[in-house]
C-alpha cells in the first residue's frame, strides 16, 4: 500500500524530511573545525523560521565525525540570568561529557578543590564541577575558567580535537547592570581567555538578527572573535527539492506538476518554515483528490488563510491600533522586505495618512515594536521585519 503519512514538519526544531542547501554553511562550519588555535567561534543567524536550530542539530554529527566533543542547550529561558546560572548551565552541559571520568584527588586538590575524605574516587560528575566553580577563589570568571580548565583536561586525554558548545536562542543572554550580574560578558571572556590559552573550545551560538549586536554591545571583541553565518531564504533549486525530494521518498503515486511547485516557491518566499506548512497541506490536498483520481490545484488562498491564522495572527493581534498603523506604512516601502529608515518610514507616511508620524515617534513605536519581536535593528541602525514575509501579510490586511 501507498504511504500516506505526511512527511512534511512545520515546527520550530522539527528535522525537515530533507534539509535542503546549506551546503555553504556547512563548509564553513568545517573550516572553522580545522582550527588549531580557536581565534573564531561562529554565530549562526536568521529570521524566525529559517531553519537555525536544525542546521545546528546538523552540525553536530559533522562535528562528532571530526573527533570533537559537542554539549549545548536550548537559552530561550535564559533572559534573566544570573553568572550563577550561566555557570550552572555550562556544567550541567559539560557533565553529561565528563560524569564517567575518575579524577585522582590530588589533581583535584591542587585545582583548590578540597574532598571530604582524601582517599574516595571522584567523578568529574554536576557536583564536582559546581564545586569547583564555587571553591575556585576570585571572581566568576576565574571560577568558570577552571570548571573549564579541569574539564578540558580530563576530556583531551582520548582522540578529542576540542569542545563545541552550541547554545540555541543565544540573543536571551544579557547583562543585568541594574542588577551587577554580567552572564554574556562572563560567557565571552572565559570562552576569549582559554582560546588565548589555546584551549581548543569552540562556541557555536545561533539566535534572531540581534544576537551578534548584543554580543559586539557587550564586548567589542566578539567583533573579531566570531564568524558569522547569516541563514537566508533557500534559492529557488533547494526550494525545489525541499518540495519534491520528501514526495518522491514517500513512494506513492502523487506527482506535483510544475505550475504547483512554482506556486508553493513563491508562496514560501523561499523561507523553510513556509515550504514546511504549504506543503503538509499541499500534500493532504493532493492525497485526497488522488484518492478520487482526480487532478488537483494548489489551494493558495485557503493556504494563506490558515498559514495567517497559525502564524501571523497571533503576533498581529498583540499590537496596538497605532503600531499597525506603523506597520502598515512599512508594509507599503518598496524595501519593507530588506531594510529601512525612519526616515523613509516617516516620508511614506506623509504621503499616505491624515495623521502622519514625526521622527522621534517613529523612533519610539520601532524601539517598542523590536522589544515585541517584529522589527529589529541592524548594526547601521537600520530596521527590518523579524518575522518573514511580514510585509505581504500586513499588505493583505489592509485589502
Ligand atoms: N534547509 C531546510 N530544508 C527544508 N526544510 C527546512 C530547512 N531548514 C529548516 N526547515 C524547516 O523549517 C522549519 C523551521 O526550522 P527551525 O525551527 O530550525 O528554524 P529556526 O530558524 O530555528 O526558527 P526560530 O527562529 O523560530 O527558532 C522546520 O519545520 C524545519 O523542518
Ligand atoms: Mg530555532
Amino acid at each position: 500500500m501507498a504511504k500516506r503519512t505526511n512527511p512534511f514538519r512545520p515546527g520550530a526544531g522539527h528535522q525537515p524530511p530533507y534539509l535542503a542547501g546549506r551546503e555553504t554553511e556547512k563548509r564553513v562550519f568545517g573550516e572553522l573545525l580545522e582550527q588549531r588555535t580557536i581565534l573564531e567561534n561562529m554565530v549562526l543567524t536568521g529570521l524566525r523560521g529559517v531553519g537555525k536550530t536544525v542546521l545546528l542539530e546538523t552540525l553536530k554529527p559533522i562535528a562528532e565525525a571530526n573527533d570533537w566533543l559537542w554539549v549545548g542547550a536550548d537559552l530561550s529561558e535564559t533572559t534573566s540570568a544570573d553568572e550563577e546560572k550561566i555557570a550552572i548551565r555550562l556544567c550541567t552541559d559539560l557533565a553529561l561529557k565528563t560524569s564517567n571520568i575518575v579524577i585522582d584527588t590530588e589533581r583535584t586538590r591542587t585545582i583548590g578543590f578540597e574532598t571530604d575524605e582524601a582517599t574516595r574516587e571522584h567523578t568529574l560528575n554536576y557536583e564536582t564541577l559546581f564545586s569547583i566553580y564555587e571553591q575556585t577563589p576570585g571572581l566568576s570568571l576565574d571560577k568558570l575558567k577552571a570548571v573549564l580548565e579541569v574539564a578540558w583536561q580530563a576530556l583531551s586525554k582520548d582522540r578529542v580535537r576540542g569542545i563545541i558548545f552550541a547554545y540555541d536562542e543565544a540573543q536571551n543572554l544579557a547583562d543585568h547592570s541594574k542588577k551587577d550580574q554580567f552572564p554574556l560578558s562572563l560567557l565571552l571572556d572565559t570562552f576569549q581567555s582559554l582560546q588565548r590559552k589555546n584551549l581548543p573550545l569552540m562556541l557555536a551560538l545561533t539566535g534572531l538578527p540581534t544576537l551578534f549586536p548584543k554580543l559586539v554591545e557587550a564586548r567589542t571583541f566578539s567583533e573579531r572573535m566570531f564568524h558569522i553565518v547569516l541563514l537566508e531564504s533557500l534559492t529557488k533549486e533547494d526550494c525545489r527539492k525541499a518540495i519534491l525530494q520528501p514526495i518522491k521518498d514517500a513512494k506513492n503515486a502523487l506527482r506535483l506538476r510544475k505550475e504547483s511547485v512554482d506556486t508553493i516557491v513563491e508562496m514560501s518566499g523561499g523561507y523553510p518554515y513556509f515550504i514546511q506548512f504549504i506543503c503538509k497541506e499541499v500534500y493532504d490536498v493532493f492525497i485526497q483528490r488522488l484518492d478520487k483520481g482526480r487532478e488537483a490545484q494548489v489551494p493558495v488562498h485557503e493556504i494563506e488563510q490558515k498559514l495567517d491564522t497559525d502564524f501571523f495572527a497571533g503576533r498581529w493581534s498583540r499590537t496596538t491600533d497605532r503600531q499597525r498603523d506603523l506597520m502598515s506604512v512599512i508594509a507599503q516601502l518598496p524595501n519593507c522586505d530588506t531594510e529601512f529608515t525612519v526616515q523613509e518610514t516617516v516620508e511614506k507616511s506623509r504621503e499616505i495618512l491624515e495623521k502622519p508620524f514625526g521622527s522621534s515617534q517613529t523612533n519610539q513605536m520601532l524601539v517598542a515594536l523590536s522589544n515585541q519581536g517584529l522589527v529589529f535593528k541592524n548594526r547601521h541602525g537600520k530596521y527590518s521585519f523579524a518575522v518573514p514575509l511580514l510585509g505581504r501579510y500586513i499588505r493583505r490586511q489592509l485589502k
